[in-house]
Formats: C-alpha cells, structure tokens, sequence
C-alpha cells in the first residue's frame, strides 16, 4: 500500500490533475489551466523548499483596493476555509491533512477589509506548543504523539459557517471549532451545541432548513473510528435540539454530504470506505474499494430511523450535494458525481492505477419512485456537459425544490481542455440553459459562494462570489463579485489583494443583518 500510495502522492496530485479531478478536501481547489503551479507554492517570496501546499501567512489588509464598484446592496462577509499545514505533512499523508486557515472578505458600505488567521483550536495549539506535527497521519489516531492523547483531532479545515453569533469552523471528523465573526479569534476550540451534540463528529455540510431556519445535520461514525452509526438532529438558530435520532450503514464509507428536503434526509453511500488494515499499517482513514456497490438511503425527518431505506446501485462516487427536494411521488437530489474515485491522492484498494477520466464529475440527478413500497432501484441522470465538483445553490432553498445551480469548471465549449479558461456556471434547471463567466487567462478560480440581494429576493437574484487566482502575477488572489443573474457581463467589482490568499475547500456568505454590531 505505501507503493501505491507513493506514486500518487501529494505533489502528483497537485502537480498534474488538480482542475480535472475536482473533489473535497484538497488544499487549493481552483479551477483553471494553472492550478498546479497555484497549488505548489507558498506566499510570494517563499521557496519549495517550505512544502506544497504551505501557506502559514495571517494578513490583514485594510481599505482593499477595489476595481469597479462594490453593489450598494451587498453588505456582510465572504468567508473562506481550506487546509494549510502548520508544518510539512508527512510522507503518505495527503492534503485534506492540513491545519483549517479562515481567511474573511469583511464589506460594509463599498468598503473591504481582509483578514485571515488559523484557527487556534487543541490540535493547532499542541502542534504549535510542541513545534512539530503530534498528528501526523489523516483520522488515524494510532499514530498521533502520545501527548496528545484524548484531544480533538480536529483540523477545522473543510467549511465555515455562522451559527448563534458565531463562526463554526468545520471538519467532519470531530464538532466544530467556534470563532468570532469579526476577530476570527478562536473562542471554543471544541464546540459541542452547550453538550447537546449527540455525536462524537459533525458534518461539514449541515443544511439550513428553508421554512424554519433550523439546522439540520448529522455525524457519521458517530461513535469511533470505523462506526457505522449516523447520528442526525437538528438544531433551532437559538440553540435548542428539537430532534435528533441514529440509523447504521450498509458498510463505512465517507459520509461528506447529505441532502435534506422538507420530508426526507437522504444519504448516499460511497465506496471510499473505511480501510483497518491500512490504518494498522500507519496509513490514512479511506480507500477506494471498487468491489462495493453505492447505497441511496432516506430517512424520514421526524422519526425515529427505524423506517430508513437502503437502496443498492452501482458502484460510483459522490461527494457534493447541488439542491434536493422531494414530493408525494419522488426524491430528487442533485450530486456531482463521477464513476470513480476522484482523488488521486486516495489509495486504490485493488492496486489500480488511478483514473483520471473515470474521476472527473459531472453534475447529475439521482431519483428514487416512492410508490412502490420497497423501491429496488434509483435512477441516474447526467444534467450537464460541465465537469467539477463544487456544486452551489442559494442556500435559502437548501431544502426547498430549487431552479438555479452554481459550480466552478472548465468551460465545457472550448476547443481544447488547454485552451479552456476557468468559469463559473449558472444552471437553469427548469430550461437545462447555462449562463458562463470566463476568467481572465492564467487564471484559477475557487468554490463561488452565492449571496441574495436581501433576504426576501428572489431565488437566483444576488452575487456570486469567489477566488481568482492571478497565476501570471505570482499567483495573486482577487475576489470577483458578479451579478448572479447576467455572469457573462463579468464582474460588478474586483476586489484586489496585495499576495495570494491560502487555500479554500468551501466558503460562507454572512449577510450584514447577521453581522453582529
Ligand atoms: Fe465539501
């Protein structure tokens, strides 16, 4: 296994097949024809010889120079998470293993402020005490320093969002680490909903219902390492637990996302399983087993789990969810899904070489007919031509049927996958018509994040915002702020920074009326 793992390596990974794999996780999850290089260096002035993938550089940078206007309407803060390594991963680690940096675009009045910090949670402060890395291999506590024994194993890394005044950052393997939404101090390393977390971990994708504004989420290996108990709840914005309840798997496989619709929490189960003997030889917490079969399961919301249904098909991945909904007949949720593994840095149970074609994701809309009693089979259906991974919608329909889908990709309609330059796309999914925004050349662009024009506008009508990374101007990061509905007349406003930001999984539009002050 440490073979294989070696020739698919970190710098592999970040070197060859960044923009074309697309998935969770990684350090710099950009789009575009020079990922790699964005991916491989430090902050400017930096060698290689600081590591891929290290960034460490916590800025600020006030009065942020601004191309075009910042929109009247668009007040609050952008936030952003990715992995940043405190110290130089170990061999056969890989880069979803890196410390959670947080990095805030604060906008008030056409004014923006810049600010990033790492998240001072028990492993950052250990590591740091201690100058080194006491978590040296990722969710296999058998092989941490003993001194860190019984402490969150959290690295906060995957994705940031505001939950009673706070900023949760999030890493599915743990609870959440809370922070101040204008500080970005950490103030609860270990955030446990005031002991009312009825989980040992925490999704990094919890769903704000769309009617209530409850919480809903769920942890998976709820119990320990290798569990196969789901434990779900939901939560009120004032912090009361109103429901919560468990199912078991059909067999341990990464639970990163789930969908939610007003009736149903579904789940899809993929063949990045859990891996006890890789773990016992000192590797990391999944490989991709291409002998399993996928599970689409659903669960009532207000149940106890007993009524949860399994249903088998084949063998595929899936990690992000776009939008769901359901109604008396069916369940519909859109992923984005690929037929193989889409990391190249997660080992291949089988000893097969890793695919790059078979790892690409399309966006694609799974289905299950509720009429029959026990339905034996869900469908599968391709909706788009546009490959990535980082699916988007407006977050106020996160359990409400929806029309429109946001992603970062290649743009689908170039000649060559060399010349495509990286977009954003807005999907239609009631004319199947998309809308794209083509950078600039030489240039990567992050997850966007979508922010409504006010709390009461139409589904669709706000901005769309997310990182640029200038890679001809060593590699120096812009936020781009377009009108969400017209992308393809560019941005409203470019905000400039000065250096390149750290790396981004996922980020969080906070409105002003959110804010606190
Ligand atoms: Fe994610």
């Amino acid at each position: 296994m440490k073979e294989k793992r070696d020739t698919l390596n970190r710098r592999t990974f970040m070197g060859g097949t960044l923009g074309a794999a697309a998935g969770i996780g990684a350090a710099h999850w950009l789009t575009g024809p020079a990922e790699a290089a964005a991916a491989q260096q430090g902050p400017p002035g930096t060698s290689a010889s600081t590591g891929p993938g290290l960034y460490r550089l916590e800025a600020d940078v006030r009065h942020c120079e601004v191309r075009g206007a910042i929109p009247s309407d668009l007040n609050g803060a952008f936030y952003r998470v990715g992995p940043d390594p405190q110290f130089p991963l170990v061999d056969g680690n890989i880069p979803f293993d890196g410390e959670g940096h947080v990095s805030m675009f604060r906008i008030k009045d056409g004014r923006v402020d810049y600010k990033s910090r790492f998240v001072r949670n028990d492993r950052w402060l250990a590591q740091d005490a201690a100058g080194r890395i006491l978590f040296p291999m990722y969710r296999n506590p058998s092989m941490d320093d003993p001194s860190v024994a019984g402490l969150s194993r959290s690295t906060a890394n995957t994705h940031i969002i505001n939950y009673k005044n706070m900023l949760l950052a999030l890493k599915e393997d743990s609870p959440p680490s809370a922070m101040d939404l204008l500080t970005l101090e950490t103030l609860v390393p270990n955030y446990t909903f005031d002991d009312l977390l009825p989980s040992r971990t925490f999704t990094a994708h919890p769903k704000l219902d769309s009617e209530t504004g409850n919480m809903v989420a769920f942890g998976y290996e709820a119990t320990g390492h290798g569990s196969d108990v789901v434990s779900m709840f939901e939560f009120t914005p004032d912090g009361e637990r109103v429901w919560d309840a468990t199912i078991t798997v059909p067999y341990v496989g990464m639970l990163h996302d789930f969908a939610v619709t007003r009736r149903y929490i579904i789940f899809y189960v993929i063949p990045m399983a859990f891996d006890a003997e890789q773990m016992a030889n000192g590797g990391i917490h999944w490989s991709w087993d291409s002998t399993q079969p996928t599970y689409f399961g659903f669960v009532r919301r207000d149940g106890d789990g007993s009524d949860v249904r399994w249903i088998e098909g084949p063998t595929r991945s899936a990690t992000h969810v776009m939008g769901a909904f359901s109604d008396d007949d069916r369940i519909y949720v859109d992923v984005e899904m690929s037929m193989s593994n889409p990391f190249p840095f997660m080992p291949m149970r089988d000893g097969a070489a890793w695919n790059p074609v078979a790892g690409a994701s399309h966006i694609t809309r799974l289905s299950v007919d509720l009429g029959p009693s026990t339905p034996q089979s869900y469908s599968i259906e391709q909706m788009y031509p546009h490959q990535g991974a980082l699916p988007r919608q407006d977050d106020r329909y996160n359990t409400a049927p929806y029309r429109y889908g946001f992603l970062a990709c290649p743009d689908p309609y170039a000649e060559s996958r060399r010349e495509a330059r990286a977009c954003y796309a807005r999907f239609d999914h009631q004319t199947r018509q998309d809308t794209l925004y083509r950078s600039e050349e030489a240039t990567s662009l992050a997850e966007c994040c979508f922010a409504p024009r006010s709390a009461d506008a139409p589904e669709g009508s706000g901005y769309l915002m997310g990182l640029a990374t200038r890679n001809d101007q060593n590699r120096r990061s812009d936020l781009v702020i377009l009108d969400a509905e017209h992308l393809d007349e560019g941005p409203v406003a470019t905000v400039m920074l000065p250096m390149r930001a750290p790396g981004q999984v996922h980020g969080w539009w906070v409105p002003e009326s959110q804010m606190p002050g």
